[in-house]
């Protein structure tokens, strides 16, 4: 069969500022998830909660971009909001930017990423004989979150030495958004090993260029999708952080867990979080976390499922950041971020302006550089400035 695993994610209001949903909220959006299979619209679900984001995983037959599955999850969103405008939770609706989508609702707000692929998880299969993939969800995160460490899992043997497998050693072929441009994807497609430092200097920058999707490239199977999006520039002023999702398919032709999650032990800087414009480390954590940290700790979640032969995940899911070998990687993120919250507002510690993703900070700048004027004596030694006028 040709199966269709889809992320639909939003921030549509929280409990005492942008910490997690309430109960009510999730509880409703289980019950929807669960109509919706009873109806076959979907053969299964499953809700989480990253920070103050609802993420429905669903798998279905309906391909990507299916206006049904979008719109459905558009529904269980506005139905959450109510719930949360009810309760007088903040930012209700916080993450649905426009009245009412057409079609698909990428681009409407919601983060979404999707998966389409033949599914024949049988012992004859070469290719996949069995299907087993994780979910990422971050929260308090710029859109290029997953740009490091989904680069060395898929391209640096250093911490994946799986890529020196037979199955694997044809390398991954990257599919990387430029995030700046707003009329349409502008994608471009870059082969690893042998695009390495081309692929390097495009992820390098967070902000702007995003992996997009990653496939195999010895049976052109898609690997990973993430949903590379910026909302500030969807929307043209502060609406919510961009908190990508990914999908990650792994073991056999691809890495395997193991690998696929080293690269997160770094805990390496990223920008997004409080207020949209600061920069601090990635925290692996379980899923359904609050925020609670100081200036938030970006937050990044993983759970594992497996997916049987009719498209339903496993009755158990592995949530892979909840074990005590992360503790230690999380007091590493905690104390890099107290590190980088000592020097405050300047220089690396905050985003540069372009990127501030709440527009009031332009504003402020806006404002000042309005009342800036060129001195007319055209001198510039400090004797002279404490004399010019302003
Ligand atoms: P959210 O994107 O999760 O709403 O976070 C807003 C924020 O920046 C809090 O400081
Ligand atoms: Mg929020
Ligand atoms: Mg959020």
């Amino acid at each position: 069969m040709r199966i269709t695993l889809s992320i639909l994610k939003a921030d549509v209001g929280s409990i005492g500022g942008h910490t997690k949903p309430s109960e009510r909220m999730l509880e409703a959006t289980r019950k929807a998830v669960k109509d919706a299979i009873s109806k076959k619209l979907l053969i299964d679900g499953f809700v989480s909660h990253t920070g103050d984001d609802i993420a429905m995983l669903v798998s279905h037959t309906r391909g990507a971009d299916n206006e049904e599955i979008h719109q459905f999850a558009w529904k269980t969103f506005l139905d959450a909001t109510a719930i949360a405008q009810k309760y007088g939770l903040y930012g209700a609706g916080q993450d649905l930017l426009v009245d009412a989508p057409s079609g698909n609702i990428r681009g409407a707000g919601p983060a979404v990423a999707e998966l389409e692929f033949e599914h024949d998880p049988v012992k004859t299969n070469k290719v996949r004989p069995a299907e087993s993939f994780m979910m990422l969800a971050g929260d308090k995160c710029g859109p290029g979150a997953y740009n490091l460490p989904l680069f060395l899992g898929f391209a640096d043997p250093m911490y994946c030495a799986g890529l020196m497998l037979p199955k694997l050693i044809g390398g991954f072929r990257f599919r990387i958004i430029d995030m700046d441009h707003t009329e349409g994807d502008s994608v471009i497609e870059l082969n690893a090993p042998e695009d390495y430092y081309k692929i390097a200097m495009l992820l390098r920058d967070n902000e702007r260029f995003g992996i997009d999707a990653i496939y195999s490239r010895t049976d052109n199977e898609p690997a990973v999708s993430v949903s590379a999006q910026r909302l500030h520039n969807i929307a043209g002023t502060y609406t919510g952080k961009d908190d990508p999702v990914a999908l990650v398919r792994n073991q056999g032709i691809f890495p395997a867990p193991e690998e696929l999650v080293s690269p997160f032990a770094k805990a390496h800087f990223i920008g997004g979080d409080a207020r949209g414009s600061h920069v601090m480390p990635l925290m692996p954590v379980p899923l359904n976390t609050s925020v609670t940290g100081i200036y938030c700790l970006p937050l990044v979640s993983c759970a594992a499922f497996s997916l049987d032969a009719s498209g339903h995940f496993s009755d158990e899911i592995v949530d892979i950041f909840d074990n005590p070998a992360w503790d230690y990687v999380r007091n590493k993120a905690q104390e890099k971020g107290l590190a980088m919250r000592e020097q405050g507002w300047s220089g690396a510690a905050m985003l540069p302006y372009n990127e501030l993703e709440y527009s009031g900070f332009r504003h402020t700048v806006e404002g000042l550089l309005g009342q800036f004027s060129v001195r007319k004596d055209g001198h510039k030694a400090v004797t002279h400035a404490a004399h010019s006028t302003p």
